[in-house]
């Protein structure tokens, strides 16, 4: 690594560490994704490697950092928890591209469309966490009316219908499939469109 990459590199860390230990987590890691935009292209490392079927779903964030999510975690109706995917041989979580961050929430079952149900767990559904917009972290969440909320310039989508964009992004944030396993989540296959931003 060169020493431009590692100074971008401590330099995310310390501000993720932050957002953990500030408890400002979500509104500093919309921050911190846009400014990821910016740094010099890293190699892919472990961490950076891109999610794939049969990794495990853990949290990013909080006490619980690092570890699987149990299915039973995720209450009807409550905000989504940001996560990341893990390879389940070597136990590294990919947490060090953003385009690996993802949106986990539970709603219910009855309420999905057709289609997002397909990909979904029960009522547990995944997302891509990158805006559409300019790339922010959708880490905010608009509880009367279920929807997904970027804190950035106001996005909003729908996570019952695929997530699809309601105001300001151009298309919605993609859906990755997931199945239960042992009472955990598991990625069931590939993000069902381009993550982030239209290039
Ligand atoms: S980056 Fe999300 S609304 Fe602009």
């Amino acid at each position: 690594m060169e020493v431009s990459e590692l100074k971008a590199y401590v330099h995310r860390r310390a501000v993720l560490q932050a957002a953990v230990a500030t408890g400002g987590g979500a509104a500093l890691l919309s921050a911190l994704y846009v400014g990821a935009g910016l740094v010099p292209q890293e190699q892919v490392t472990p961490e950076r490697e891109p999610v794939a079927p049969g990794d495990l779903i853990v949290y990013a964030q909080g006490d619980r950092a690092g570890q699987p999510v149990n299915a039973s975690d995720l209450e009807p109706g409550q905000r989504q928890v940001i996560a990341y995917p893990m390879n389940p041989q070597t136990r590294v979580v990919k947490g060090e591209e953003p385009a690996n961050t993802l949106l986990l929430l539970r709603l219910e079952a009855a309420s999905l469309t057709a289609e997002t149900a397909r990909h979904a767990a029960g009522g547990v559904v995944a997302y891509s966490g990158v805006c559409t917009h300019l790339g922010c972290i959708v880490s905010n969440w608009i509880a009367d009316k279920q929807l997904l909320f970027c804190p950035c310039h106001g996005a909003q989508y729908d996570p019952r219908d695929r997530a699809k964009a309601l105001v300001v992004a151009p298309k919605p944030l993609p859906q990755l499939p997931i199945r239960v396993e042992d009472g955990v989540l598991v990625v069931a296959g590939e993000f069902q469109g381009p993550v982030g931003p239209p290039t």
